[in-house]
């Protein structure tokens, strides 16, 4: 059974107020909210355990060290990666999708090859990729999403010509909560030769993920919307596609020797994590991956789905409401306009003196706006925590944004 009072006894921050209201907070999204057990484990890296990893032979820098590999392992645990090996811890989503552009695309591409990428990448997704196509003249080639927000898989498997060499896509839209069957294209890319790369930032945060199954070359996570630290995650890459990556930063940690006109790298992982990691983030994300698998994923996954079926139907009941994105299979992420004047940005604000924490703006995917014709919307989006009791104080703070702007 989901015991979601003692989930929610277990984020400390969930028991307090803003604007003199209870928080209702529906920013996961963007970032998420952290257990105890995480802010614990930080306090004790930084009061009891800390020091430089990999370098020393004192107790402290052994006990830090081996604290800090083991998460490689949890990491695997959680994307059932065959392997420790295939994870580089990083700072995020950011660095790891950038690891992959300088590490791998940028060595194998070159002018006229092809980048295929959906129209709903954030720009973590993006703007790597344009550097290429600005730089080394490769050609973005975007596959559309359909009226009610889906990615078909065979319309990205269509656009495979024969000089497509990646196709970097998300598994989960952070603006409409589409899921993507990365499977299916991942597989009919592999058949062609084609790498694939997928932006797991948000699935896997809502979802059980397996790299294996989903057969991608790259598979990027970001530790803060998975209820650990900022500043940290990790790729996984297949072991096939490390090998032929170049080292994206250079310093100390990825490399074996040094001289005057030699350097001999690491071995993989090590050689794409240069300099001194995030070493306490990258702890205190071992303890939320941990947290998330004690809780079950699927647990996880089946209660999120019964808070998206409860606020699709309370938020279809307001006909003033346009929820961009419809699909059946999409995770409980609500991206929606007030019709009328209203700027996304002013409702947020009424919406916050509410106590209810959403996200205003363009949600960091521009060309995904661009093609859905808003300038735009505000997003709820909801987490392991969150219950239907908060998404009827949405729509109770919602009808009163409509009352004021009506
Ligand atoms: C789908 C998606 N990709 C990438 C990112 C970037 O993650 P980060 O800023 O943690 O690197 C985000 C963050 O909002 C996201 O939602």
């Amino acid at each position: 059974m989901y015991d979601i009072e003692k989930i929610r006894a277990d984020f400390p921050i969930l028991s307090r107020e803003v604007n003199g209201k209870p928080l209702t907070y529906l920013d996961n999204g963007a970032s998420a909210q952290k257990p105890q057990v995480v802010i614990d484990a930080i306090t004790r890296a930084y009061s009891e355990e800390y020091s430089n990893v990999h370098r020393g032979l004192h107790y402290l820098s052994n006990l830090a060290t081996e604290k800090y590999e083991s998460v490689r392992g949890t990491i695997a645990r959680f994307l059932n990666a065959a392997h420790e090996d295939h994870i580089v811890m990083n700072s995020g989503t950011t660095e790891g999708i950038n690891t992959i552009a300088y590490g791998w695309a940028m060595p194998h591409l070159e002018a006229g090859d092809e980048i295929v990428l959906s129209i709903m990448e954030h720009h973590a997704n993006i703007v790597p990729w344009h550097f290429l196509r600005e730089r080394q003249g490769v050609t973005l080639k975007w596959v559309e999403t359909e009226a009610d927000g889906s990615l078909d898989p065979q319309k990205v498997i269509d656009a495979i010509g024969p000089k497509t060499k990646l196709i970097a896509i998300t598994q989960c839209s952070n603006v409409l909560g589409t899921v993507v069957d990365v499977k299916t294209i991942c597989h009919a890319a592999r058949e062609r030769g084609v790498a694939t790369l997928v932006d797991g930032s948000q699935a896997a945060v809502h979802m059980p993920v397996d790299v294996q199954d989903i057969g991608c070359d790259f598979y990027a996570i970001t530790g803060h919307k998975l209820y650990g630290p900022s500043s940290s995650g990790a790729l996984y890459i297949r072991p096939e596609r490390m090998e032929e990556m170049r080292p994206f930063i250079g310093g100390g940690d990825m490399i074996k020797e040094v001289g005057r006109d030699q350097v001999i790298y690491n071995d993989a992982p090590m050689k794409f994590e240069a300099g001194t990691p995030g070493i306490v983030q990258m702890i205190g994300l071992g303890v939320a991956l941990d947290y998330m698998m004690g809780v079950g994923m699927e647990n996880i996954a089946a209660h999120e789905a019964g808070l998206r079926a409860y606020a699709s139907d309370r938020l279809a009941g307001l006909n003033w409401v346009s929820v961009q994105g419809q699909t059946a299979d999409k995770a409980a992420i609500f991206s929606f306009t007030l019709d009328g004047a209203a700027h996304a940005h002013d409702i947020s604000t009424i919406l916050d003196k509410k106590g209810v924490a959403v996200r205003a703006g363009q949600h960091c995917a521009g060309p995904l706006m661009e093609h859905l014709g808003v300038s735009a919307t505000c997003r709820a989006s909801f987490g392991m925590y969150n219950t239907t009791e908060e998404v009827d104080v949405l729509i109770d703070a919602l009808e009163l944004a409509h009352d004021l702007f009506a």
